[in-house]
């Protein structure tokens, strides 16, 4: 599956730590950063796929599960580290869930908001597969 966990270079220090996200740890130009918080614990989001957009996920504080399909394989990734991230490459269908207390998922993506670029039907997204 086109996923990756990318380490998150960090400055440890006995007063607090700082994590740097520069470009050259991203595999791709960052045209859009969002976050999600305040997620109640019984919230699934995602559930959909992208058709060219590729996303880094760092779990900023707190913990959430990350599910993911590619049509032939699904695999769960925690996530509940600042300093990594999950690179979610296109044409993969995700969802969160399990939000702890106080979660926040920071998102990288490489394109500004397109509705268009969503695929929001789980067969759609298997036909979709298939036509590629
Ligand atoms: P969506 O991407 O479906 O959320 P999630 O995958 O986290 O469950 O987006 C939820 C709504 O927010 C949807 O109506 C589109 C809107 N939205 C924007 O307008 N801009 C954005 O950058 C994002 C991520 C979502």
């Amino acid at each position: 599956m086109n996923i990756k966990i990318i380490d998150i270079p960090k400055i440890e220090r006995p007063e607090g730590n700082i994590g740097v996200v520069q470009k050259e740890v991203i595999p791709f130009d960052i045209k859009r950063v969002y976050y999600l918080f305040d997620v109640p614990s019984s919230a699934k989001r995602g559930g959909h796929a992208h058709k060219s957009l590729s996303q880094v996920l760092i779990a900023l504080s707190g913990s959430f599960d990350v599910v993911l399909k590619d049509g032939n394989s699904t695999q769960t990734i925690t996530l509940n580290k600042p300093d990594k991230g999950l690179l979610i490459d296109s044409t993969i269908w995700r969802e969160l869930e399990n939000f702890s207390s106080g979660a926040v998922c920071l998102v990288l993506a490489s394109a500004i908001y397109n509705e268009n670029d969503y695929i929001r039907d789980f067969d759609e997204f298997i036909q979709y597969l298939n036509n590629l």
